[in-house]
């Protein structure tokens, strides 16, 4: 059965993502201040490792770091329909064999899987039960990337600032969902942070 996360109790941004604003993602002056090699060089996954991108959206990063690393299997999770069909045509018009497009029925499947997932932009849209779907995810040692825009700072791109987390408030949310954090070094207008399961 096809679930979709209903309850988004806990999200700091009030509302999904609009995909009538899906053009907005697949801009890539986005790697100019997200760089697809530093997503890697952070996430530092091992050889074949399936990676999970929670929240893929259009799946402009998915397929970029699919294309730059070909040995993972790249899933490209989304909980909107009309999100996983951009993905489904981004992947058919690049021709990437290593990425797939799934909605959250395949997360049972994925439980323990994955050598790292990438959450990117998507922290401040994710409920408490979705949180916790991310955790169950991971295998014991793999990270969590959560890169998202940052309130601290003034941006001329991304959402408000009342819609996104300080590195702080993301800390604290992310400790409180049962993961250790480790504050990684912020880009221009993100936190970065690399989240393990908490033992
Ligand atoms: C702002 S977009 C970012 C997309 C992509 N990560 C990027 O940076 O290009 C957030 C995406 O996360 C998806 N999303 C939000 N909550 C989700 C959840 N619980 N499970 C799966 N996808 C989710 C939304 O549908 C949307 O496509």
């Amino acid at each position: 059965m096809c679930r979709v996360h209903h309850d988004r109790h806990g999200a700091k941004q009030p509302g999904r993502f609009d995909p009538a604003r899906a053009a907005i993602l697949d801009d890539t002056a986005r790697f100019a201040y997200v760089s697809p090699d530093a997503l890697l060089a952070e996430l530092v996954l091992p050889p074949s490792a399936t990676l999970v991108d929670f929240g893929a959206g259009t799946g402009l990063y998915a397929i970029a770091l699919a294309q730059r690393r070909p040995d993972l299997r790249v899933v490209a999770l989304d909980e909107q329909p009309e999100m996983l069909d951009h993905l489904r045509t981004a992947i058919g018009r690049t021709g990437v064999t290593n990425v797939e497009a799934v909605d959250p029925s395949a997360l049972d499947a994925l439980r323990g899987c994955a050598g790292g997932v990438l959450a990117l932009n998507v922290l401040h849209e994710l409920g408490d039960a979705a949180l916790e779907e991310l955790l169950a995810v991971l295998s014991s040692d793999a990270t969590a990337l959560f890169v998202d825009w940052n309130a601290a700072v003034e941006r001329p791109v991304g959402p408000p600032r009342d819609h996104v987390y300080s590195p702080g408030d993301a800390v604290q949310r992310l400790e409180a969902a049962g993961f250790t954090v480790e504050i990684r070094a912020p880009l221009a207008y993100h936190f970065v942070l690399a989240a393990r399961p908490a033992r």
